[in-house]
């Protein structure tokens, strides 16, 4: 580990250095930005979560900076949408290669890269799932969802889908009626197509008060009671048809707080679905392009998905850019013909090459083994401190996708403030390694409130996952 933790520090040197911030920093202060914010910022995005909100000013690798040039370890990575590292100088190479080249062009005309990055994820699918099918995108996840939900629709003429229980697929009106907290959704008055929410296998908090060891799948055989009782609402048992057209599903549920379901859960669940003619929509917009070790999330779980969603990491954050594949009974262009849905960016050359260099690194590296083991290392660090740190109620992961539950002294009881608390105390930027100041940027996600989820760029190295478990223990030494 020695030889890893000097090239830490070179990397902390070289971020701390003057001249990876030199590029980009405008002569304007935090202060002067702050007031400006002040008059003319809209305080209805998520910028204003807390009174006064940190400002970064330079990124690279797994780090964020500050004016100060402090770096942040940052175990978020935007949200999930940075998989490669920022300033990944592969994909920053295409996209500036094609902003020399084909920069703009009308998203009703044809260009190579569309079809090739429709061609890579096609193939990959064919070979993930021995199904052939299609891919149609937009310029964002919650774009993607309602591209979705339209495709379903034209397939099956319902209007109503499944979801689960803290789930989220995205704030635009159609993405808001599969997004579970109600808090997504009480400005804006009533929600006629609401999905059907059913409880995710959320096992540290079975909502049926049961084991997972000993359950049997207990929450999928209740669903599947529904179906079976012809006076429950989802199934006509004359005319063999569902109401519902789809379930919405997040493989490992992400803003619900990195929930990872048991190995059978989804084989439980889909045979039900199969059973009573509900399609399944695999949303991987968090956990897609290997967050878990595998390209999806689903492939865990050996079931084969009706559409599978994807945005975020596609195009490692350079521009945004979403997509659905749908197998060929879905999609084919009899059944969706030219122009059933389309924005004036969703084919966009920049976000398709970065798209296309995000899916050939990818298919070129060895992530699927490199995430198992790193994800592994990784837990292995916070079972550890899990065992240190009472505060700390429940650890898990699936490839870099990990979590820790912050729980009150008895070790159950969801501790939010804590939660609140570590979250601040990272920003502040005043932790130590090796000597030297730094910060640690988290995100939150849950049921409860309480759960930190790990996102780290995927290429991080063993060292900065070293660096994380300490800033991690120092900052639960601090304040539990
Ligand atoms: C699983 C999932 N679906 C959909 C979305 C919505 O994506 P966007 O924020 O790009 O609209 C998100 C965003 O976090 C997500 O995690």
């Amino acid at each position: 580990m020695a030889i890893l933790e000097k090239e830490l520090v070179t990397n902390l040197n070289k971020i701390n250095s003057k001249e990876s911030t030199e590029l980009n920093r405008l002569d304007i202060s935090d202060e002067e930005l702050a007031s400006i914010d002040k008059e003319y910022c809209t305080y209805g995005d998520k910028i204003h979560a807390e009174p006064n909100p940190k400002v970064f000013r330079d990124c690279n690798g797994s780090f964020m900076y500050d004016s100060k040039n402090v770096p942040y370890l940052d175990l978020e990575m935007w949200f999930a949408a940075c998989n490669l590292g920022y300033k990944n100088k592969r994909i920053r190479d295409a996209v500036v290669n094609q902003l020399d080249t084909l920069p703009q062009i009308s998203s009703h005309f044809q260009y190579d890269y569309k079809v090739l990055l429709s061609e890579k994820i096609a193939k990959a699918n064919i070979k993930r799932f021995g199904r052939k099918g299609r891919v149609h995108f937009n310029v964002g996840g919650s774009q993607v969802i309602e591209d979705a939900l339209k495709l379903v629709r034209n397939y099956t003429h319902k209007n109503r889908m499944f979801s689960f229980f803290g789930g989220f697929h995205g704030r635009t009106l159609g993405a808001s009626c599969l997004t579970a907290g109600y808090r997504y959704r009480k400005a804006f008055g009533h929600f006629a197509d609401e999905a059907h929410f059913v409880p995710y296998p959320y096992c540290f908090r079975c909502p049926y008060g049961k084991k997972c060891d000993s359950c049997n799948y207990y929450c999928v055989q209740q669903l599947r009671r529904e179906f079976e009782d012809n006076c429950a609402g989802l199934y006509d048992h004359s005319s063999k048809e569902a109401s519902l057209g789809a379930f919405f599903v997040e493989p490992v549920q992400g803003s619900g707080g990195y929930i990872i379901p048991p190995k059978g859960y989804f084989k439980e669940l889909k045979k039900v679905l199969d059973d009573f003619g509900v399609l399944f929509v695999d949303d991987e917009i968090q956990m897609g392009f290997y967050r878990t070790g595998k390209l999806w999330a689903i492939e865990h779980y050996d079931v084969k998905p009706d559409v599978i969603t994807f945005s975020k990491s596609l195009t490692n954050g350079l521009n945004p850019l979403g997509g659905m594949w749908a197998k060929e009974e879905l999609i084919n262009p009899e059944i969706w013909p030219n122009g059933r849905t389309h924005s004036t960016f969703c084919n966009n050359p920049i976000g398709m090459r970065a798209g296309y260099e995000v899916m050939k690194t990818l298919e070129e590296g060895d992530f699927e083994r490199e995430v198992a083991n790193k994800g592994k290392y990784f837990l292995d660090g916070l079972k550890e401190l899990e065992k240190r740190h009472k505060r700390i109620g429940h650890v898990d992961g699936l490839g870099l996708a990990l979590r820790i539950e912050c729980v009150t002294e008895d070790g159950y009881t969801p501790d939010p403030e804590l939660l609140h608390n570590i979250l601040a105390e990272g920003l502040k930027g005043d932790l130590s390694y090796n000597g030297k100041k730094c910060g640690l940027i988290l995100n939150k996600g849950s049921h409860y409130n309480n759960t930190i989820t790990l996102v780290p760029a995927i290429t991080i190295s063993y060292a900065e996952i070293d660096m994380a478990l300490s800033l991690l223990d120092q900052l639960f030494t601090r304040l539990s």
